[in-house]
């Protein structure tokens, strides 16, 4: 299929103003979409993500043998409680999720898969997955360390392992496949990343247990199917979040946002940049938080900021908009320990750097962060996206406070995450 690449022109704004309720989050959707196909029953979901990324995973769940159809905003999987085999090529898409996850989960079936992605996706590391989960036992294969990856399934026993770079995704992997293997499974991390597999395996019924620092899961555990409405993705209002950080007199809020604390950390570092963050009607749904969001401006601008350590790990896939806002803050930010950016959908220290400096900043770029000094107005500029959906988001961003237009090359690969970014961004944006 031909891809169409479109280019996009962001105007500056005056202001940051409305309510919204986002999409579903992208991680808690994948995973259920991934147990469901899985579980005995009839999966019911109501706010799935809407982004091609997760749609890969139904894809894959659909090509495994789980019937999933939509209707009316409800996404059913009947799940067959085993998968069957398949003929064709599993494809990923754009979806790191998806490869990783699926690897862990299909290694105790009898059949042979094979997963494959996109130009970006074939580029990004897939070791990190294949090392565990062949030390379980199933026969893993690479093309240098990368995509294509096959998997010949196989009987799995339990390991204890410590994931060498923080990961959700390889965590998430090794407990599917820990699911399956005879003993139990336990995965130790030195910073603790998104729960959202834990929390996963939970609401589908599955015994897990969490120490600080640890999750184990028994093996042979069935799985039943569930109903659940997906929280509102933290990542998607990451930008949101961000744009509304940059002009006071803004007011924006958000209903059924996912507030779990593994994910929230962006609140607690616009705080401590000055932005006013409320937090209301919290609940818990399938173990998940979820609440209502308001955040303010702060009347003298934001101030400055360093994210390292277990920070950098938690904000992983908000770094890039608070880079990219950063040459507005007072005092500046600086990055470090997030070398993982550059082995996301592209290289996102080097994408961030490149296009702060077309649009007039000075910034340092470094193998594992980057300083942007603060006090910096920027000007519009073309945009290289990269094809990277979270480069044209936060770009898109910056350009909200820049002098002149900026226009994203490769705007279109916002859908990766959320097809609705730009109609919700015009919608909350006065001028
Ligand atoms: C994700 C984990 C993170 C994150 C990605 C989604 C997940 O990746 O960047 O967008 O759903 O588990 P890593 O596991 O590679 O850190």
């Amino acid at each position: 299929m031909l891809e169409t690449k479109t280019e996009r022109i962001v105007k500056p704004a005056r202001n940051i103003l409305g309510s919204l309720r986002l999409p579903g989050d992208k991680s808690i959707s994948h995973r259920y979409a991934l147990l469901s196909a899985l579980a005995n029953g009839t999966t019911k979901l109501t706010n799935f993500s809407t982004g091609a990324d997760c749609a890969s995973s139904l894809g894959c769940a659909a090509a495994l043998g789980a019937t999933v159809t939509r209707r009316d905003g409800v996404i059913e999987i009947v799940g067959s409680g085993e998968f069957g085999p398949s003929y064709a090529p599993l494809d990923c898409g754009n979806s790191g999720s998806t490869m990783r996850m699926l690897t862990g989960l299909l290694a105790a079936t009898s059949h042979t898969y094979t997963l494959i992605g996109d130009v970006s996706l074939s580029r990004r590391p897939m070791e990190r997955v294949r090392k565990p989960i062949s030390q379980m036992g199933a026969e893993i294969t690479l093309t240098e360390g990368h995509a294509p990856v096959t998997i010949r399934g196989g009987k799995l026993t339990a390991i204890d392992y410590t994931t060498p770079v923080p990961s959700a995704q390889v965590k998430t992997a090794v407990l599917f496949a820990g699911l399956q293997a005879a003993g139990t499974t336990t995965v130790r991390e030195s910073v603790r990343t998104r729960d959202h597999g834990e929390l996963a395996l939970r609401a589908f019924g599955a015994n897990v247990d969490r120490s600080i620092d640890s999750v184990s899961i028994v093996g042979g555990q069935q799985l039943q199917a569930i109903e659940a409405a997906v929280p509102g993705d933290i990542s998607s209002a990451a930008f949101f979040l961000c744009a509304a950080a940059l002009f006071p007199g803004s007011n924006l809020v958000f209903d059924s946002l996912g507030l779990n604390p593994t994910r929230a950390t962006l609140l607690d570092v616009l705080t401590a940049l000055g932005a006013h963050i409320g937090v209301l009607n919290l609940e818990e749904k399938n173990g998940e938080l979820v609440g209502t969001v308001q955040v303010n401006a702060p009347t003298n601008g934001l101030t400055g900021t360093t994210i390292s350590g277990a920070l950098s790990a938690q904000l992983i896939d908000e770094l890039p908009v608070l880079a990219a806002i950063a040459s507005y803050t007072q005092n500046g930010v600086r990055i470090r320990d997030a070398k993982e950016l550059r082995v996301k959908e592209s290289d996102r220290i080097a994408l961030v750097a490149n296009n702060l400096r077309a649009m007039g900043a000075e910034v340092q770029e470094f193998e594992d962060g980057l300083d942007v000094p603060g006090g910096q107005q920027l000007h519009g500029a073309e945009i290289n996206s990269g094809g990277d959906h979270r480069i044209a988001m936060a770009f898109s961003v910056a350009a909200l406070k820049a002098s002149g237009d900026t226009v994203i090359q490769g705007a279109e690969s916002a859908a990766i995450s959320f097809p609705e970014f730009y109609e919700l961004l015009d919608q909350v944006t006065e001028r």
